[in-house]
């Protein structure tokens, strides 16, 4: 077998979804690859909150139908993200206790609306700062005060008892200071009860690094904690440093041992904190990474017309 959720039998497979383009082929593969998908950016505060007082949840409602009726998990993503804070709130007129009352009804109206039906959510998004691994100075920080991120999961645990409640970001399986900062904001968690399921690891590496015995360090540390780790969004550039203008062969291999080394580091963590590997997105052109750089990559395990990379086999592979 070949279809990725087949062959992972000890984790599920993910991939991140739009609700543009859930037919087709695009359906096909889906149904045949992966058992749990994440909304790319329709289950975002901009979309699902866009204006003060008026909710918005048709394009989350969809994928939320579209997981049950293909028999997929959903992970929710995400609550909380400085990136996609709608406006209104990033000029919240209020006093600072409206601001608060604001973002707990925002919470638990939107887990509650899709408990049961949701298996996890990423609460709170990229709260740390890459230089020092201080708290980033986001609007929330600012108006709630250094323990927003508390706040937010104690409110996600009140509306739903159930549902795995993940901390999110980027660089965590490099950047020992970031990393650092969530591992102590584990402890903090843990010896105060507040509620933490898990850990997201978004993955967003390249043929080149970083190391796979950085990520196997790094991962170890989180799983040692006793929490989930989720590998949330992975991609792997081969063109990071804009030095090629098509994909080569020996890029393709590059991404695909890259694939393999990460699949191993995965599928060999304690079962206790297995939860799923989740890649971001179904083509190469579909990625968000040749907007983000500026030049072609090719990051994911499908090109424009569909085929299969190597990258894919390499998944494959790091199962074996
Ligand atoms: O807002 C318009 C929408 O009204 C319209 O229907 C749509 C048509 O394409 O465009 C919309 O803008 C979209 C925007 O998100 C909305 O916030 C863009 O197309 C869309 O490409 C965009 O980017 C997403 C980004 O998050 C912001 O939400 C990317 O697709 C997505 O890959 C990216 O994902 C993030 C993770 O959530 C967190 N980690 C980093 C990762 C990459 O930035």
């Amino acid at each position: 077998d070949t279809a990725l959720k087949e062959v992972a039998e000890s984790f599920h497979v993910g991939m991140a979804v739009i609700t543009e383009r859930l037919n087709g082929t695009h359906h096909e593969i889906y149904q045949r690859e992966y058992n749990q998908i994440t909304a790319e950016w329709e289950m975002k505060m901009n979309i699902m909150y866009p204006t003060e007082g008026r909710y918005d949840f048709t394009a989350a409602d969809q994928l939320v139908d579209y997981a049950e009726a293909n028999g997929m998990r959903i992970h929710g993503h995400a609550l909380i993200w400085h990136a996609a804070t709608p406006t209104w709130v990033e000029d919240f007129a209020g006093t600072d206790e409206e601001f608060e009352t604001m973002v707990e009804d925002y919470i638990k109206t939107t887990v509650s609306r899709y408990k049961g039906r949701i298996v996890s959510w990423d609460v709170v998004n990229e709260a740390v700062n890459d230089s020092n691994g201080e708290l980033r100075n986001t609007v929330f920080l600012q108006r709630m005060g250094a323990d927003y991120i508390q706040k937010c999961f104690q409110w996600a645990r009140e509306a739903d008892p159930d549902v795995l409640l993940f901390y999110n970001d980027y660089n965590l399986c490099w950047d020992q200071t970031k990393l650092g900062t969530v591992l102590n904001l584990i402890d903090d968690f843990q010896t105060n009860n507040v509620p933490l399921d898990g850990v997201g690891f978004q993955m967003h590496i390249s043929y080149n690094g970083p190391s796979k015995a950085r990520i196997a360090e790094n991962t170890k540390l989180v799983t040692d904690k006793g929490v989930l780790l989720h590998y949330s969004e992975l991609d792997v550039k081969v063109n990071p440093d804009n030095d090629i203008s098509e994909l080569t062969e020996e890029r393709a291999f590059a991404q695909k041992d890259k694939v393999t080394e990460v699949v191993e580091i995965y599928n060999a963590i304690p079962e206790g904190s297995k939860f799923a590997l989740t890649i971001w997105g179904l083509r190469d052109n579909e990625s968000w990474i040749p907007n983000q750089q500026g030049h072609a990559d090719w990051a994911l395990f499908y090109d424009e017309d569909f085929n299969i990379k190597k990258a894919h086999t390499g998944f494959l592979e790091g199962l074996e």
